[in-house]
């Protein structure tokens, strides 16, 4: 966009798996947009919309009302990377790059910057495009909330009420039929969900991808837990947990996606392991897309509308190639390549981990 030129169009899309709060963010950017003179163009299913030139205009009227709504009005896809485009070739598919065509579409839209919600993947795409010479302005989104630049990432607080909530209820049956219940969650290679809604539902055993696990110690912890008469055990693991020396469990590949690995299993073989190794009767409960669905919490709705509003404000400065983030609690911005350089993981010494082990949660690990 030339020197001097104001921006007055901006295109606005939601990249990867959804999450509660992404309703929320386009209503953020939308409503003060127009009231800086500015249009916006909703670009339909992510970076499919953009390669395929797919997108609707944004009015006031089409972002009243969805504060609260889960999912995206604009849909979203985790499969329509320009850079790992997949093609239909006489029935095969074929990887093939889009870039420029998504660049050719941006340009013909008019669009003087784009707004890309998403997390990982959908920042590493905005991060090539913005090198290609497009605008772009970044908006955290994950439940796995496993981006090292911002403290949190919207969604992530309403999965873990879901894993909460769900560990409260079984809670209760469990302890009626004297069972031991595992719950899996997502998370993909980052254990923060399964952290916090464990740390939250009060769970006996957490078991992270960020520490691979020794079985024995999970038999070890349920099976004390039975000798002092308690006569049930609740164990959350994450799905992309797995045991020292041995394999993620994957439920399905897709190639394409850019990570083609669909995590998913581990919650039944833990569940499995357990009853023939004590004993035990053991039922498994995988939450899934419960995770990622209804209605965003409270916290989700402020983060999403705080991290909209200063999208917009950061591209009405023209500070592109920026993303928003949260540190401590204050929303500021970070360069979109200092975001996607480090994976947040959890970390012995992170002080959920530290608080679980104080009062008694195994990690099925010696630390
Ligand atoms: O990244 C969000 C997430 O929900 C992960 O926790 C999970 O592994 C993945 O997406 C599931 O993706 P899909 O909806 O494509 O199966």
């Amino acid at each position: 966009m030339a020197k001097g030129k104001r921006v007055k169009r901006i295109g606005i899309l939601t990249g990867g798996g959804d999450c509660p709060g992404l309703n929320a963010v386009i209503r953020g950017v939308t409503k003060p947009a127009h009231d800086n003179g500015l249009s916006v163009l909703g670009i339909l299913d992510g970076f499919e919309g953009l390669v395929e030139a797919r997108g609707k205009e944004l009015y006031n009227k089409d972002v009243s009302g969805i504060l609260a709504q889960g999912g995206t009005i604009l849909g979203s896809s985790n499969k329509g990377d320009p850079f790992h485009w997949p093609e239909n070739v006489e029935g095969k598919i074929k990887i093939v790059d889009r870039s420029e065509q998504a660049l050719r579409n941006y340009e013909a839209w008019g669009l003087d910057a784009l707004i890309a919600i998403g997390g990982d993947g959908t920042m590493h795409i905005a991060h090539k495009l913005s090198q290609m010479g497009m605008n772009v302005v970044g908006v955290p989104k994950t439940i796995d909330n496993d981006l090292q630049a911002t403290d949190v990432t919207f969604g992530h607080d309403s999965a873990v009420f879901v894993v909460t909530e769900a560990i409260d209820r079984l809670h209760t049956t469990a302890s009626s039929h004297h069972r031991v219940m595992v719950i899996e969650t997502m998370g993909r290679y980052a254990g923060w969900i399964a952290l916090h809604g464990g740390l939250a539902g009060g769970a006996d055993i957490l078991l992270l991808p960020e520490f691979p696990f020794e079985w024995d110690k999970v038999y070890e912890k349920v099976m004390q837990r039975h000798m002092m008469g308690k006569r049930f055990s609740i164990v959350c693991v994450a799905e992309g947990a797995k045991p020292k020396g041995g394999d993620l469990v994957v439920r399905a590949k897709d190639k394409k996606r850019t990570d083609p690995i669909q995590l998913g299993g581990i919650g039944e073989l833990v569940a499995k392991k357990i009853t023939e190794n004590t004993g035990l009767e053991t039922r498994y409960t995988i939450l899934g897309h419960l995770q990622r669905g209804g209605s965003p919490t409270p916290y989700d709705r402020i983060l999403s509308t705080k991290f909209g509003t200063y999208a917009i404000h950061l591209a009405l400065k023209k500070r592109f190639g920026r993303m928003a983030a949260l540190k401590g609690s204050e929303i500021t911005s970070v360069k979109i390549e200092d975001a996607i350089a480090k994976q947040k993981l959890v970390t012995a010494d992170n002080q959920g981990v530290q608080a679980a082990l104080a009062v008694g949660i195994s990690f099925g690990v010696e630390f």
